[in-house]
């Protein structure tokens, strides 16, 4: 990733691209000079609506203007609504939410309610995958770079191959709390999970009495093509978390787990801004528009047409092409970093998944001249280099 802009002023904990993004139109955003790029990463995945959409503007402005923030000791009506739209969508299993502000919150809620609920210590992840950067989700996060430096981590987590039902039913033992798993790994270089591995993960799960948890922060809220992937394969886990676009790119995490969970959950887990009357408004304008848009078959539709394009690509230059929906990842056989800056010049963003891998995530609203464009200009890079 390109170098940070002088005197920039933030912790430098991360790369940062030098562009100053003001505003945005649909899947195009703009820079302080009033240059356009199409957005092929969807803001990091949490802009899938277009990351100043109109109607999710609309319904925070309105709720600014009656309540900025309660505590979720107190009721609140569109706290309720939010959460029976979300539940609406569910199978009805889940009946229960747990609200908070991002990805890696809501994974650490997923953790504690597992340890708590089983009174076990383990958890089961996969190799490549990513939870978040917090010290619980973490220490289920894959990669060593992401790792090291903080460690010691948090005890009891092992990780098992992506994909290898029998790697993963081996680990998984009666002192198992959890088992996390991504549906589609984005970070990790976008691997799509084989239906026959998550069902082996659901038996695994219930042989011990573990909870199974999907972590779908990436590939939740039509993303995949389905409003959230593991209806591609009907196998139900017992706590599905969310964050990203769940609240059209207003700050948000839920973790969604049954009745019975619970029941069995001891102790308190709490959030001071969890379910705060913004997001809440954010999160029932969000789902309200990407029903009613059929963004979930728009991202099939696009998404699939997308995949059958790239994978023409010169084999010498793609080793392979992977995704679900509108996440898309091509498997390099170089490093990716001069492509995005190629892509870039062009007015392209797109994002990495690893050293070599880029991924396509655009909103879910782009238009279909933008994905063309944005489609042509990637095969334009790929096939001629990235000069
Ligand atoms: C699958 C997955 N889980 C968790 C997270 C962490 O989310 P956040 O950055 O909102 O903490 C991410 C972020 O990229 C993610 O892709």
């Amino acid at each position: 990733m390109t170098e940070r802009s002088p005197g920039a002023r933030e912790f430098a904990a991360s790369s940062h691209r030098p562009l100053a993004i003001v505003r945005a139109e649909g899947a195009a955003l703009f820079d302080d000079r009033g240059r356009r790029y199409v957005d092929l990463g969807a803001t990091h995945g949490a802009g899938s609506l277009g990351p100043a959409n109109p109607e999710v503007a609309e319904a925070i402005a309105r709720q600014a203007k009656d309540l900025l923030h309660i505590g979720s000791g107190y009721r609140s009506p569109v706290r309720t609504a939010f959460l029976e739209k979300l539940l609406g969508l569910l199978p009805s299993s889940f009946e229960k939410v747990f609200l908070s502000n991002s990805g890696t919150e809501a994974v650490e809620a997923a953790i504690k309610i597992a340890r708590s609920a089983t009174g076990r210590p383990k958890v089961v992840a996969a190799m490549r995958g990513f939870h978040g950067r917090t010290l619980g989700a973490l220490s289920a996060t894959w990669r060593r770079e992401l790792r090291e430096p903080f460690e010691p981590l948090v005890p009891g987590f092992t990780h098992v191959p992506f994909n290898d039902a029998g790697a993963l039913d081996a680990a998984v033992d009666p002192s198992t709390a959890l088992i996390l798993l991504e549906p589609v790994q984005g970070e990790g270089g976008v691997h799509v999970a084989t239906g026959e591995y998550l069902a082996a993960a659901r038996r695994a799960a219930d042989r011990v009495g573990a909870l199974l948890a999907f972590d779908e922060v990436q590939t939740g809220i039509a993303r995949t093509g389905r409003m959230f992937a593991f209806q591609h394969w009907n196998v139900v886990p017992d706590v599905l978390i969310l964050a990203k676009s769940l609240a059209g790119g207003f700050p948000i995490g839920a973790t969604v787990t049954t009745a019975a969970v619970e029941g069995r959950f001891r102790g308190s887990h709490h959030s001071t801004f969890g379910g705060n009357p913004l997001a809440c408004a954010a999160g029932l304008a969000a789902l309200d528009f990407v029903e009613r848009e059929h963004l979930a078959e728009r991202a099939e539709r696009l998404g699939s047409a997308g995949i059958a394009r790239l994978r023409g690509l010169p084999a010498d230059r793609v080793r392979e092409v992977r995704g679900l929906g509108l996440l898309i990842g091509l498997e390099l056989r170089t490093k990716v970093a001069p492509y995005l800056a190629a892509l870039e010049e062009r007015g392209y963003l797109a994002i990495p998944a690893g050293a070599t891998v880029l991924r396509l995530i655009p909103p879910l609203v782009i238009s279909d001249a933008d994905w063309a464009a944005g489609l042509a200009a990637v095969e334009e890079v790929v096939t001629h280099g990235s000069g």
